[in-house]
This record gives structure tokens, C-alpha cells and sequence, in this order.
């Protein structure tokens, strides 16, 4: 196992600490001035995605003691620890083995000496046989009909990679609709099926404990939903599949075991969209396209495990995270695609980000003395600039921001691309370059403001700039650039993780709340008053009973 290092007493912390006095005094514009090769040492490309980190607030020399950092909290053999299986998800005693998902080597991968290979192999091919079985209508429904929608119910990790996958790659869409339900909120459900024929409907129940309770909830209400048709039991198995590691759960609940796809422990909630629990991409891409994606993220993998840590995209984009985050005290960081299909793009990795890095407790069991993971947030440009982006601009936060943003669009009406990624350009020019108070007056002369109003002006239309970027620009959002792009931010997450010397793949901290609930759970059965509590929680229990 890699050591468990606090990167906060190596040399090369304290070397970036000293560092980072002489780099905040710089301006990116001016570092730009100093240096016309900048574009060119500070970006790389990767088959057809283009990442440019040079409007970051670095020079050679940060980027060289960031490597150094990552070097001397021995990312090196965390990396190899990861790959070769290694049970570095210490706390849930597990292997971290998304990558043996997406594996396209030929090479054994062992878990207790075991190759999963072959099992993996053997879920894809039946996620393939039972893909085109679907598309193709050959599957069909209790009364014979053709399958015309699939709902997904699952929380989560089980949810969350397939929504944002199949939206993103919607221009790729075989006849089915694909709907998600995750929220325990019945209107989920009810909204879902409420324009659906239980005759060509299919439920996929995705969950890998098969214990969740609202993935449970929603699962029984779409039974009952099923069942109060004119199908009975035995119609479930053609209409109720699912994905998971919990076979006796998925029995208990009355899918036939025959119709089940299943997964195992060693693969993270979060990171489970390569599984079984792509299913429903698979159901709304075609199983070809699935298969793109799996290579565009082991192509990913290649590169983040053999590549020099100056050459690599995840470690790059991890280190200058812990930069801005450990050294600028940043917060946050905001994804922001310029691609309406990846909307969920942010959403999906605040789940796989915040969920893995959000901890408290390092890798020795102590409370760490550093700020660890940032908030990830986002939206699609260019609403988000009719929204937040005034923050980003003129804000007293600093927020690094990811802009991603495709070359060529799958819908190419008039010249609504070009105006899209003119805002796209603009924007990180805008953020780094700002305005001078000089332009603003001149700009102000020009409007024809008189001296008075352009003082009373002029410091509310200033902007500082000196705002940090990441531009990743790919060819085309493709499924095997989207897997790339997927697995880079993967990467990314679990780079900083090591070097926050804390365990990414675990999630104890959801635990709490899920206890709690159970607790208040029957509480809220009867008309009786509920004291068991602090007077807050009491009190709006009560007048919720009093309310209902
Ligand atoms: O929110 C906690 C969590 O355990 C996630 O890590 C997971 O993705 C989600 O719940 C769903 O879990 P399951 O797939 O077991 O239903």
C-alpha cells in the first residue's frame, strides 16, 4: 500500500508556500506578456480533446513544485496501487476496480488472485444480447407488444453517470425513450409514468446494495403501477430487470435472478456507470455506441497510468485544483460546459467529486489540518452567464473554472455554434484579461458621460480579472471522447485524493442522515406528539402532523 503522507510537511509544500507569495503578485495577463510560448507549454492534446491549463496562475516553476508534491506523496505508487487492485478503499476493505471495467488490454486483472475478466466480459455480452434484443423489438411486453420506453429507478451512482451520459449523448438515441427516477418524492415516479403504457414499459431497477430506500420505494410503486394493469406476476420478468451485486435482495424482491445484471463490490457506486449499471445508456445509445465510451475512458486510463506527470491531463488538472484550493484558499470550482447535452455534466461530479473527496479524516484516522475537497457546481454556458457568472467575474471569490466545449456541434443550425463558442472564447479572456479602470473611462468618454457621472461610474464597470481557467476543448462530444473526458475527471478526483491523503472511495458521511430518517420514519405514522427530539426537529414534526 502507498504511505500515508500529510502533504502539508513535505519540502515541497513548504517550497509552493514561498512560491506562492511571488506568483500572487503576478497577473496571468502579464504572465502571458512575459512568455509567447505559453499556449504551447501550457496545453496538450489528447486524441480529439485539446485541454489548455495556460490561463492558470502558474509558471514552469509551479507546475515543476506541484509535481514534486505529487511525487513526494507518492502518486506513483498510489496509481499503481489502484490498478493492480490493491484494496486501497481501506475502510469498506475493498479493491477500486472501475478501470478493470473499461479494461481493453487483454491483461488478467486479479482480485484475490482471481481474474474478473472473463465476468466482466460475460455481463457485457449479456448486456448486448438483451440491448439489441430491446432495440430491436424482438423483447416483447406482456401482451407481445414492442418495448417503446425503459425507466431507470436508482439513486446515486445509479442514476446519476446514466442521466448525464444519455443526455449527453442523446444525438445518438435508438428508438426508446429513457426515463430516471431516483428521488423518493412520489412525484417522480408518478410524473414518470404517468404518460407510459405498461404494455411496452420496462423497468430497470439499478442498485448496487439493492437496499436503498428510495430506489426500493420507487421500485415497489412501479410494480404496484405494473400490477394494477391487466399483467399479473408472472408478466414482472418481462417488464422488471436489474443491475446489481445483491442477489438475494433482487430475488427477495421478486426479479427472477435470470434477469439480472450483475457487478461487484470492488466497483464504487459513483464510478459504476461503466457496469451493469450502464444499462440504460446501452438501452438509449445502442450497445456499439456504450462500447466507444468504455474505450474512449480506457484510452484515458492508458494515459493517466503510463504518462510522465508533466504530460498528464488528470494530474495536471488535480494539481492545479489543490493550487488554487490549499494555496488561493478557493472554494469552490465551477464545470461549465458550452454543450446543452452535457446539463448534467456538473451534476454528475458533484456526486463523483464531493462525494469521494468531501472528508474531514485523513488516511491515519486524524482530522486533517487543510482544506480537502472543493464544491463542484455548474451549469451549461451560456445560460450560466445570464445567471452566476457576475460572481465569477466581480465576486470577492475566487473560482477556477473548467469551460468545455465541443468544435463541432450535432446540430448545426445556423450560426448558432459560432455564437455559442464566441461566448466560450470570450469568457476566459474576459475572466483573465478584466477591464482597466482606463478602458472604462475611455469607454465612458466615448458614451459621452459627463466627468461627474463617469466618476460616479467608472469602479462598478472595473473587472480585476486575473480569474483562472481551464479550457478543454474537444472535436466533438462522441461517446469515446465523452469516456475519455469521464475518466479524466475520475482521475483528477482521485489524484487529490492522495495527496489530501484521504480515502476517496468511501462515503460514510451519507450515513448519518439515512440513520436518522429511519428513526423518524414511524414517528410520522400516528396523530401523537413527538417530543424524542431537540425542540426544533420536534417542533416541525408536529406541525407537519398538524398540517397534513
Ligand atoms: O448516497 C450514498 C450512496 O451510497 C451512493 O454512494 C450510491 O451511489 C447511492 O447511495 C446509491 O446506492 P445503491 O446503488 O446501492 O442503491
Amino acid at each position: 500500500m502507498f504511505p500515508k503522507i500529510d502533504f502539508t510537511t513535505t519540502p515541497s509544500y513548504k517550497y509552493l508556500a514561498d512560491h506562492f507569495i511571488s506568483i500572487n503578485e503576478k497577473s496571468i495577463k502579464d504572465l502571458f506578456q512575459d512568455d509567447p510560448a505559453r499556449f504551447e507549454k501550457f496545453s496538450i492534446s489528447f486524441n480529439d480533446i485539446l485541454v489548455d491549463y495556460s490561463k492558470n496562475r502558474i509558471n514552469e516553476e509551479t507546475l515543476a513544485l506541484l509535481f514534486q508534491l505529487a511525487k513526494e506523496c507518492k502518486l506513483d505508487d498510489a496509481i499503481k496501487a489502484m490498478f493492480a487492485g490493491e484494496k486501497i478503499n481501506e475502510t469498506e476493505g475493498r479493491q477500486v476496480l472501475h478501470t478493470a471495467l473499461r479494461n481493453q488490454s487483454g491483461n488478467a486483472v486479479l482480485v484475490e488472485g482471481e481474474d474478473v475478466m472473463p465476468q466482466i466480459k460475460a455481463v457485457l455480452d449479456q448486456m448486448k444480447s438483451f440491448t439489441n434484443r430491446v432495440v430491436s423489438g424482438e423483447w416483447k411486453g406482456f401482451t407481445g407488444k414492442e418495448i417503446t420506453d425503459v425507466v431507470n429507478i436508482g439513486i446515486g451512482g445509479s442514476d446519476l453517470g446514466p442521466v448525464m451520459v444519455t443526455e449527453a449523448l442523446k444525438s445518438y438515441k435508438t428508438r426508446l425513450n429513457v426515463h430516471f427516477v431516483s428521488n423518493v418524492d412520489g412525484t417522480h415516479i408518478a410524473e414518470a409514468v404517468k404518460d407510459l403504457n405498461p404494455e411496452t414499459t420496462l423497468f430497470l431497477i439499478a442498485s448496487k446494495t439493492f437496499t436503498t430506500q428510495e430506489t426500493m420505494a420507487n421500485a415497489n410503486s412501479a410494480k404496484d403501477w405494473f400490477l394494477n394493469s391487466e399483467a399479473n406476476e408472472s408478466d414482472v420478468a418481462k417488464h422488471f430487470v436489474a443491475l446489481s451485486t445483491n442477489e438475494k435482495g433482487v430475488a427477495a424482491f421478486g426479479i427472477d435472478t435470470q434477469n439480472m445484471f450483475v457487478f461487484w463490490d470492488w466497483v464504487g457506486g459513483r464510478y459504476s456507470l461503466w457496469s451493469a449499471i450502464g444499462l440504460s445508456i446501452c438501452l438509449s445509445i445502442g450497445f456499439d455506441n456504450f462500447e466507444e465510451l468504455l474505450k474512449g475512458a480506457y484510452e484515458a486510463d492508458v494515459h493517466f497510468k503510463e504518462t510522465a506527470f508533466e504530460e498528464n491531463i488528470p494530474v495536471i488538472l488535480a494539481v492545479l485544483g489543490i493550487w488554487y484550493n490549499n494555496f488561493f484558499d478557493a472554494e469552490s470550482q465551477a464545470i461549465l460546459p458550452y454543450d446543452q447535452y452535457l446539463h448534467r455534466f456538473a451534476a454528475y461530479f458533484q456526486q463523483g467529486d464531493m462525494e469521494s473527496n468531501g472528508k474531514y479524516v485523513d488516511r491515519n484516522g486524524n482530522r486533517v489540518t487543510y482544506e480537502t475537497g472543493p464544491i463542484i457546481w455548474g451549469e451549461p454556458g451560456t445560460n450560466g452567464q445570464h445567471a452566476f457568472y457576475q460572481l465569477i467575474h466581480q465576486g470577492t471569490k475566487l473560482i477556477p473554472c473548467d469551460f468545455i466545449a465541443p468544435a463541432k456541434s450535432h446540430n448545426p443550425i445556423g450560426n448558432h455554434h459560432q455564437l455559442l463558442l464566441s461566448n466560450f472564447f470570450a469568457q476566459t479572456e474576459a475572466l483573465m484579461n478584466g477591464k482597466t479602470e482606463e478602458v472604462v473611462v475611455e469607454e465612458l468618454i466615448k458614451a459621452g458621460k459627463s466627468e461627474e457621472e463617469i466618476e460616479k461610474l467608472k469602479n462598478f464597470k472595473v473587472f480585476e480579472g486575473n480569474r483562472p481557467t481551464n479550457s478543454i476543448l474537444i472535436k466533438e462530444i462522441t461517446p469515446k471522447a465523452l469516456g475519455t473526458l469521464i475518466a479524466f475527471y475520475e482521475h483528477k478526483i482521485f489524484v487529490q485524493g492522495v495527496i489530501w491523503n484521504i480515502f476517496s472511495f468511501d462515503q460514510w458521511g451519507v450515513e448519518l442522515g439515512k440513520q436518522l430518517a429511519n428513526q423518524i420514519l414511524p414517528e410520522l405514522s400516528g396523530d401523537e406528539k413527538i417530543n424524542s427530539h431537540d425542540s426544533s426537529t420536534n417542533g416541525l414534526i408536529n406541525q407537519y402532523k398538524d398540517w397534513r
